[in-house]
C-alpha cells in the first residue's frame, strides 16, 4: 500500500512517472486530466459540464472535482493505494482531500513537488500538442494553466511542506532518472493480511535459525548447515529467498569470527570458541522474512560473548523505535549509541532494509546517524532490521568471492536481524523463535 500525490506544472512529466509508478506499485494512476478527457469524450452529464470550461483552459471548479475523486478514491482499486495526479489543484481541494482520506482512515505517504521551469514545461507542452494534435493545448491554453497553476496550486507546496511528507524532485532529468529518486522515496505499508503472509514466511525463518542452532557444534561444516536449511525450509513449503539473489550460490550466508556477513557456505568446520552469524530468507506465499543470529560455539572467549550481547541490545534499541511517528533515522541512531556505548564500532557500508514483497525493498536503514530525520514511520511499514558490529574498527574488506565481507582490521564481528512490522500497538517481531535458540 502507498497513497501517492503528485504535484507540480504541466510539463513536469507526472503523467508518464505517474504511470510508472502506478505499475511499479500495483496501485491505479489518478490522474484528473484523463478522468475528465473520459468524461468529456463518453458525453456524461460531468463530461457536459467540464467541457467549455476545459475548452478555455479554465479549471474545473472545487465541489465537482471533490466530488470526482472522492467517488474514485472509494474504489475498490484504490484500497490498495493510488498515485493522484491532478488534484489537489486549489486550497479547497487540499482541505477536502484531507478530510476524505481522514474519513477513510489514510493519509499520503509521500508528495512529490515537481520542479520545473516555466519555459521548459512551456516547450515541452507545446512539443506534445503537435505530436497529438492536442487541440485544447494552445499556447494561450498552456500559459493561462502555469498562471493558474503559480497563483492557485503552488501554496500546496507550503501546505504539505509543514506536514512533513514533501518531496522535491527535478523533473528536468530523463524519464528513468526522475523515477528511480521516486521509488527511492516510496516506503511499501502493507496490509494486516500482508503482514500475516509476512509472519507465517517469519516463522519458517526463526524454525529454520532455531534448527541451525541445535546443529551448530564443533566439527559441523558451514556448508552441511545450508545444506539442512534449504532442505527444511522446502518442507516447509517455502523458498530460500538468498539462492540464486544476485547469483548467491548458497540458501543461507555462513559468517564466522571475523567475517560480518555474506559468508557462502563451503568446507570450513566449526571450531569450539567460535562464533557465527547465520543469515537466512525465506519466500512464501509471495512474501519475505529476513533474519540473522549469530551462534557462539561451545565456549567462547568472554569479548564475544559481550560482543553478541552487545549487538543483540543494540537490534533490541532498534526495534524499539519502530512505532507510529517516529522518523526512520531514529531506529539509525539507537542502534548506534547502544553499540558505541559497548565500546564496539558499527559496520557503515551495510544497512537495513524494508522487506516484505522482496528482499530489499526501501528504505535503506542504516546503523548509525542524528535522531528525527528522515521519513515518519507509519503502521503497515515492514523492516529488517540489523546491526552489523565489530569489536575493533568500523572498516570492512570484501573478499575474493566478491561476497563475503569482513572487519577490515580481523577483529570479531556480529550480526542480529529480525523482521520487524510497524503496528498500531507499536513494534511487531515477524521472525522471533518460537523454540529457544541455543548453540
Ligand atoms: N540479510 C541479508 C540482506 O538483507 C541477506 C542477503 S544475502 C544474499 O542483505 F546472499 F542474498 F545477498
Ligand atoms: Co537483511
Amino acid at each position: 500500500m502507498a497513497d501517492i500525490l503528485l504535484l507540480g506544472p504541466q510539463g513536469a512529466g507526472k503523467g508518464t512517472q505517474g504511470r510508472l509508478i502506478a505499475a511499479e506499485f500495483g496501485i491505479p494512476h489518478v490522474a484528473t486530466g484523463d478522468m475528465l478527457r473520459a468524461a468529456i469524450y463518453a458525453d456524461t452529464e460531468l463530461g457536459r459540464q467540464v467541457k467549455p470550461l476545459y475548452d478555455a483552459g479554465r479549471l474545473v471548479p472545487d465541489d465537482l472535482m471533490i466530488a470526482l475523486i472522492r467517488e474514485r478514491l472509494a474504489a475498490v482499486d484504490a484500497r490498495e493505494g493510488f498515485v493522484l495526479d491532478g488534484f489537489p489543484r486549489t486550497m479547497p481541494q487540499a482541505e477536502a482531500l484531507e478530510e476524505m482520506l481522514r474519513e477513510i482512515g489514510r493519509d499520503l505517504d509521500v508528495v512529490f513537488e515537481f520542479q520545473l521551469a516555466d519555459q521548459v514545461g512551456r516547450e515541452r507542452m507545446l512539443r506534445r500538442a503537435a505530436e497529438e494534435s492536442r487541440t485544447d493545448d494552445t499556447p494561450e491554453a498552456i500559459d493561462e494553466r502555469l498562471r493558474l497553476y503559480h497563483a492557485e496550486t503552488e501554496p500546496l507546496v507550503e501546505y504539505f511542506r509543514t506536514r512533513g511528507n514533501l518531496v522535491g524532485i527535478h523533473a528536468d532529468r530523463p524519464v528513468q532518472e526522475v523515477f528511480r529518486e521516486i521509488q527511492q522515496a516510496v516506503i511499501i505499508r502493507k496490509a494486516p493480511a500482508e503482514i500475516e503472509r509476512m509472519a507465517r514466511a517469519g516463522e519458517v525463518v526463526a524454525d529454520t535459525l532455531a534448527l541451525l542452532g541445535e546443529h551448530a557444534r564443533p566439527g559441523v561444516t558451514t556448508q552441511e548447515l545450508d545444506e539442512l536449511a534449504d532442505e527444511f525450509i522446502r518442507s516447509r513449503g517455502g523458498t530460500p529467498t538468498f539462492k540464486g539473489y544476485r547469483g548467491y550460490p548458497a540458501s543461507i550466508c555462513a559468517s564466522p569470527n571475523e567475517m560480518v556477513v555474506h559468508g557462502i557456505p563451503g568446507l570450513y568446520a566449526l571450531r569450539d570458541g567460535d562464533i557465527l552469524s547465520v543469515d537466512v530468507g525465506v519466500t512464501l506465499d509471495g512474501f519475505v522474512a529476513d533474519s540473522a543470529y549469530t551462534f557462539a560455539i561451545g565456549e567462547v572467549s568472554e569479548e564475544a560473548e559481550r560482543l553478541l550481547e552487545g549487538c543483540q541490545a543494540a537490534l533490541a534499541a532498534g526495534i524499539e523505535q519502530c512505532r507510529v511517528g517516529s522518523r526512520l533515522s531514529d531506529i539509525s541512531h539507537a542502534i548506534q549509541v547502544a553499540t558505541e556505548e559497548q565500546g564496539f564500532s558499527v559496520v557503515r557500508s551495510l544497512v537495513g532494509h524494508g522487506v516484505g514483497r522482496s528482499m530489499h525493498e526501501e528504505p535503506q536503514i542504516p546503523n548509525y546517524g542524528e535522531p528525527g530525520r528522515g521519513p515518519l514511520l507509519a503502521e503497515g511499514m515492514t523492516f529488517a532490521i540489523e546491526p552489523m558490529i565489530t569489536a575493533g574498527g568500523a572498516d570492512v574488506v570484501l573478499h575474493d568471492d566478491e561476497w563475503s565481507i569482513s572487519s577490515a582490521d580481523g577483529s570479531l564481528a556480529a550480526h542480529f536481524e529480525h523482521t520487524v512490522a510497524i503496528t498500531a500497538d507499536g513494534p511487531r517481531i515477524l521472525t522471533a523463535a518460537t523454540t529457544a535458540v541455543r548453540s
